[in-house]
């Protein structure tokens, strides 16, 4: 049955252009909303600029324009950025909107209508030369642990202390540079830790199908120390004013007003832009998507640094205006490039605009990103060199490859019909029920890494059965053309399965086909009776060459070749960081465990290490652990990224880290808070 949905994803700081990792999630995320209408679903897909805050103002004043231009030019260049992505928004609208300002007050009385608003008077480092107080990323000094300089007030990037800002050695304000002073302001706090509310957002966290496993551990992590939330910011601020006596001359935080955009900006979307057919008035909308039992469900999709705002204090900001609860929150991980965090100064910060001025398709990173994402916490690594093989492998090679090599002979033959479609024993049609059944499971679970498996499995089939048939050499013969049907009727299953990820080239791919269908409806099966014909030549994936990938390292294309880029050499036994970032170390769960037959110190164990399928590990551990079953459950780290070797005839995928010799030996093992998958940095 299908289903009507409100999606959305993060809303960027109205504060910058869109890169590459920001691009995870939108991808993600549009990946989901484009296969569920595809098997028939109602998805709105909801996104804004999130306009507020100090540096949206910080900035807006160094630029001498006002914030609401300075936010207005970033939304509108963030959004182009978005739709050459094929980011397909329902919307992306502001937060700095009359919609939110509407629903930031409503939202702002229901907390105070429930008695959990309380003033407290707080201490913070104030310039007397910008007159403002200094948010963390505005005061820096010395790290108070480590004496690094040049750290910001909240967290030392040296030890990775955190601490408060009064703490730092020698602050001085980031915008001035001189030291501030201690001042103390009033501001409204929400009192999460009323029983009643802690509960409800214990009870939300805890709720089937909200968190993912891993996640919701990391939650229960912040719900066992649970704080309450300073909600207001003193001037200058870009934001909403508090309009409440008790707290004058106060705005709203950004991290108040940024989720609930979400609802804002839907609102907007359903009054003012929707087909005329598909206007709501805010009243309807109301109750068909946010109302407490409405029949929609909502799903934000973030990334994991903004975790605590949308799984603590979202909840508990819905359940006070008597609204329902998220119904699904997936959490991403980060984006790193060649193994590393974008970086600025080593060229890896790479926007969205750089990707696009290289000349790479940008549906080659979608499928990139695709290719690597799974619903965990997981980190994507953007190594330059997996992107290109990535797509020359399996896009170039085996896709593209596979439909201009049916394309050929079908092109020749014109039609085949209704006497070529009775099967063959040349190819199994059953791959193709495969493939659909696992790649539809795989998307909807956010599996997106299965899904393209399941794609290229079914490719490789396909493939080997041209290779094996060689049909170019007897194209008139019935067995031939009963095998090229089935091929036809193949890449038409892959132009569906793949049609989330890259809707432009299976848009091509289908037009070739004749127009065929994309729609993914229960039990879509591409083996209609319909004939197979081509109306024009698939669209070609051109390989992806080293130089054009090496544009994308902003102002050093030589630094896309690690190989070469010359270092000063360590000293002996010292390696560089690079090297140690090309150990892929990964916390996995134990799922069996058993010795090895005819190997006294081999123990086969299969783990979760965060991949779609459970891994064999063969390990010399046994004599360390003559209960193997001991194991069983415990989260180990395993070098993930190891050649598969075999040993004793069973093909080992990684390695395990562990200390000591037998008997004393023991695998290293982490807390049971750290998901499987987990790097290990
Ligand atoms: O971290 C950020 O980039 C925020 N602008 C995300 C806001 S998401 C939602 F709450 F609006
Ligand atoms: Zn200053």
């Amino acid at each position: 049955m299908s289903q009507r949905l409100l999606v959305t994803s993060a809303l960027p700081y109205a504060n910058g252009s869109i890169h590459l990792g920001h691009l995870v999630e939108y991808v993600q995320t549009d990946v989901y909303v484009r296969f569920r209408r595809q098997i028939g679903d109602d998805v709105t897909y909801v996104c804004a600029a999130d306009s507020h805050g100090t540096p949206i103002e910080v900035n807006a004043a160094k630029a001498g324009v006002t914030p609401k231009a300075f936010v207005e030019k970033y939304r509108t260049e963030q959004h182009e950025d978005f739709k050459r992505f094929g980011v397909d928004f329902s919307t992306y609208y502001t937060t700095d909107s009359p919609e939110n300002a509407k629903w930031a007050y409503r939202v702002y009385d229901a907390l105070k209508a429930k008695g959990l608003i309380y003033k407290k008077s707080v201490e913070q480092l104030y310039c007397e030369t910008d007159r403002r107080f200094l948010p963390d990323r505005f005061v820096k000094g010395r790290c108070p642990k480590c004496g690094t300089p040049d750290q910001y007030g909240d967290v030392c990037e040296n030890c990775g202390t955190t601490y408060d800002p009064r703490d730092l050695k020698g602050p001085f304000c980031a915008i001035c540079g001189n030291p501030p002073i201690v001042r103390t302001s009033d501001h409204a706090y929400v009192n999460l830790r009323k029983p009643e509310v802690s509960a409800l957002i214990r009870e939300w966290v805890e709720g089937e199908g909200h968190l993912e496993e891993g996640v919701r551990q990391q939650v229960r992590g912040w719900l066992a120390d649970l704080q309450d939330w300073c909600i207001t910011r003193d001037e200058p601020y870009f934001g909403f004013p508090v309009k409440d006596p008790e707290f004058p001359g106060k705005y709203l935080y950004v991290w108040v007003d940024a989720p609930i955009g979400y609802l804002s900006s839907a609102e907007h979307y359903f009054a003012d832009e929707a087909p005329a057919g598909a206007r709501l008035a805010p009243d309807a909308f109301e109750r068909r998507y946010l109302a407490e039992g409405a029949p929609s469900r909502v799903e934000h999709f973030i990334g994991k640094d903004i975790l605590r705002f949308h799984a603590v204090f979202w909840p508990a900001m819905l359940w006070a205006t008597g609204l329902k609860r998220p119904d699904r929150m997936p959490v991403h991980g980060h984006l790193t490039v060649n193994g590393e965090k974008m970086s600025k100064s080593r060229g890896t910060f790479i926007t969205g605009k750089t990707y696009l001025d290289s000349g790479l398709d940008p549906e080659l990173l979608r499928y990139f990103y695709a290719s690597n994402l799974s619903p965990g916490i997981y980190d994507i690594d953007l190594s330059l060199e997996e992107f290109r093989n990535r797509i020359n492998a399996d896009l170039q090679k085996r896709i593209a490859n596979l439909a201009a090599r049916v394309h050929s002979p079908v092109a020749k033959l014109g039609t085949l019909g209704a006497g070529t479609a009775g099967g063959t024993d040349r190819f199994d049609r059953k791959a193709v029920a495969d493939a659909l059944a696992a790649a539809r499971l795989a998307y909807r679970d956010l599996e997106f890494r299965a899904a393209i498996r399941a794609v290229n499995d079914l490719a490789d089939v396909a493939n080997k059965a041209v290779q094996d048939n060689k049909p170019w050499e007897t194209p008139e013969a019935p067995a031939t053309q009963a095998l090229l049907y089935d091929l036809g009727k193949a890449l038409h299953a892959i132009a569906v399965m793949l049609a989330p990820v890259m809707p432009r080239f299976t848009a091509g791919l289908a037009e070739a086909l004749g127009g065929v269908p994309l729609a993914w409806p229960d039990g879509f099966t591409p083996f209609d009776g319909k004939p197979v014909r081509f109306a024009a030549k698939p669209p070609a994936i051109l390989p992806v060459d080293p130089k054009q990938v090496a544009q994308l390292i902003v102002g050093a294309p030589e630094a896309a070749e690690p190989a070469k880029v010359s270092k000063a050499p360590s000293p002996p036994g010292v390696i560089q960081y690079d090297d140690f970032a090309k150990v892929e170390l990964r916390v996995a769960q134990v799922l069996s465990a058993e010795k090895v037959e005819k190997a006294d110190k081999l123990l086969k164990l299969s783990v979760n290490a965060g991949d779609p399928e459970p891994r064999t590990i063969v390990a010399g551990i046994a004599q360390a652990y003559p209960d193997p079953q001991a194991l069983v459950g415990r989260r180990i780290v395993v070098v993930a990224n190891l050649a598969p070797r075999p040993l004793r005839g069973i093909t080992s995928h990684g390695m395990l880290l562990a200390a000591g010799e037998p008997p004393n030996l023991t695998v290293v093992t982490v807390g049971d808070s750290i998901a499987p998958g987990t790097r290990v940095k």
